[in-house]
């Protein structure tokens, strides 16, 4: 009898504690949200969101299967709370008409928050229609919304997430400390303009894994002030490859250290590996850059440096980048360029690249007798290994 006493006893404490620590969980229906692709449900998710914010321990927003209709939206901290968790099984979509969103910068936004995970989940932004304004040379079209922007924000997770059609880029990361990308997929026409697929500016410690990205503009974009960068197993193309840059916009611009790439393929993009900068005056500058293990396929521009960036010859003819790039290490990298240059690197005049390391390196001109070459220009550093083509550093 005193035994039965202790087990339920047992039992009721172990229920009991259980309940305490349980993370809350809000699913968005119960605040209203319609899954019929059509409903505005942005309310109930903003209240589920004021609700997960205010708590005091763990807890998750759970969106169910189903089309969920979003206007912009602005998941704003700092919160009660530093472990949310917003799973979804859904799909969120924006408006159909993209002049709703078009000129708002963001589609949905995380501004100062902390230790938040996205799991899951497809955005659907429906970027068609804007992409056929833009090419129809139309002057009214506006700029486009990002459709997931992550801002000024520390330990952010984002896990499985699908990101269809961007009006604009698919995702942004500016201002973070600490973010961790995985098993992202993003996916958008090779022709959809300015739609790339992960851009990342003024932060530090973000980490890209085992993604697949094809889209219309560069698959990651590393602006300025990104430090501490981590990119492996990412599958990028159709789309203008991994880009460091465009930098040196500005004349006072911050640099861009400590960048790893490992582990990723290109198959038909425009560039595979690229820097960029402005042919302007500029304080910026990268330095410690690793490209390791890259397979290239028919790609445009395998390997690039291109300091001479200068659109339309508009506010920078005959001007030199001040970027000083330095420290960039090509490690195993093989496959076919579908041009005859695979391997450029064109420096800044005043100030050259520095320390360009390359260790086998095999570039073959794809379905071509001729042997693919290189070209330098204001590049110095070494080349050890198999190096085809023959090195001109
Ligand atoms: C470079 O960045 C990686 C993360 O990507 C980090 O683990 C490492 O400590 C950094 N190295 C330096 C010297 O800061
Ligand atoms: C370079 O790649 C080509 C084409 O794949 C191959 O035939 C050749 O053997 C490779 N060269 C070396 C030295 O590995």
């Amino acid at each position: 009898m005193a035994n039965h006493l202790l087990l339920v006893l047992a039992v009721i404490i172990v229920i009991f504690f259980k309940e305490a620590t349980a993370a809350a969980s809000y699913n968005v229906k119960k605040f209203g949200a319609k899954p019929d692709g059509r409903t505005d449900s942005s309310k109930p998710f903003m209240s589920a969101w004021s609700a997960v914010c205010g708590s005091t321990k763990p807890a998750t927003i759970y969106v169910p299967k189903g089309r969920y209709m979003l206007g912009g939206l602005r998941f704003r901290g700092p919160c009660k709370n530093r472990a949310i968790t917003i799973r979804i099984d859904g799909t969120l979509v924006a408006p159909s008409n993209y002049r709703v969103l078009g000129s708002a910068n963001y589609w949905l936004l995380f501004n100062r928050v902390e230790g938040v995970t996205i799991q899951g989940g497809t955005l659907d932004a429906q970027g068609a229609g804007l992409w056929a304004c833009k090419s129809s040379n139309s002057k009214n079209c506006p700029q486009g919304a990002t459709s997931l922007a992550i801002y000024n924000s520390n330990k952010v997770v984002v896990n499985g997430l699908t990101s269809l059609n961007s009006q604009m880029f698919h995702m942004v990361v500016n201002g973070c400390n600490n973010v961790r990308m995985v098993g992202v997929n993003v996916v958008a026409p090779w022709n959809s303009p300015n739609t790339d697929g992960i851009h990342i500016q003024y932060s530090t410690g973000v980490t890209i894994l085992s993604s697949k990205l094809t889209t219309g503009d560069d698959c990651v974009s590393i602006g300025p002030g990104s430090t501490n960068l981590w990119i492996e197993g990412v599958a990028c193309g159709p789309g203008h490859g991994i880009s460091i840059g465009s930098l040196g916009k500005d004349l006072k611009e911050a640099g861009v250290q400590n960048v790893t790439v490992k582990r990723v393929t290109f198959k038909g993009t425009q560039n595979g590996l690229r820097i960029k900068s402005w042919a302007r005056p500029s304080s910026g500058f990268v330095n410690g850059v690793l490209f390791q293990n890259a397979i290239m396929t028919n790609v445009q521009n395998p390997i690039v440096i291109d300091q001479n960036y200068c659109p339309g010859r508009i506010n920078c003819p005959r001007q030199h980048s001040g970027v000083k790039i330095s420290n960039v290490k090509y490690v195993d990298v093989h496959g076919t360029s579908a041009t005859k240059v695979a391997v450029k690197f064109d420096c800044s005049k005043k100030n050259p690249c520095r320390g360009i390391t390359m260790r086998d390196v095999n570039l073959s001109f794809k379905n071509q007798k001729t042997a693919a070459s290189s070209y330098c220009m204001n590049a110095g550093g070494t080349a050890s290994g198999v190096v085809n083509p023959t090195s001109c550093l």
